[in-house]
């Protein structure tokens, strides 16, 4: 293999996704646009090359979104309360032990995710894949009021979300999100990977 021939196959391999950052505050009215550092070639994106990201600046309560296989990738950095959540929304979910939603085995467990507070889930409802928005906003009163311990709406026909990505129940999404192939390093997540 030639020099050349070696740097490409080396970015194809490591794809470096700049983020858009959602503060915890104020975000249902935030759009998520995606901005790339740098664009993979349409062969590396469509073999699905893993994508790294340096997720050391996410504050606790915040959401940023890394493009993956041309997808939405939601990555949340949950907090205590967050987490305490969790359990107490799950008599509303329609699948809160996940058996039917696509997910790694390493994330069938009750946070969905490697350690629990890193959330890294599809931002693709299960309905007709509009973009659900991140409602981190407890009580909110257009979402249930005390039975909204946070997570994700959609906006296109109402589906709502836990902030596990389970679906709750009596919405038109039928599964929970999907969570993709994913490992950690220190600050480091690596999309794609296991
Ligand atoms: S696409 Fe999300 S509820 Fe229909």
């Amino acid at each position: 293999m030639s020099h050349a021939e070696g740097v490409n196959v080396q970015r194809r391999r490591v794809l470096i996704a700049s983020t858009a950052v959602i503060g915890a505050a104020g975000v249902a009215a935030v759009a998520t646009p995606f901005v790339r550092s740098w664009t993979p070639s349409a062969k590396a994106e469509a073999a699905g090359a893993a994508v790294n990201q340096d997720i050391g600046s996410i504050e606790a309560g915040q959401m940023i979104v890394v493009k993956y296989r041309g997808k939405p990738i939601y990555v949340v950095k949950r907090t205590e309360d967050m987490l305490a959540g969790l359990d107490d929304v799950k008599p509303l979910l329609s699948d809160p032990a996940s058996e039917e939603s696509l997910q790694p085995e390493y994330c069938k467990n009750p946070e969905r995710s490697l350690s629990p507070e890193v959330l890294v889930v599809e931002g693709v409802c299960t309905h007709l894949g509009c973009a659900p928005n991140y409602r981190p906003d407890v009580g909110a009163a257009d979402l249930g009021g005390n039975d909204w311990y946070g997570g994700f709406f959609c906006p296109c026909h109402g589906s709502k979300y836990d902030l596990a990505g389970r679906v709750f129940k009596g919405v038109p999404a039928p599964l929970n999100l999907p969570i993709p192939e994913y490992s950690m390093d220190g600050t480091i997540l690596t999309i794609g990977e296991a």
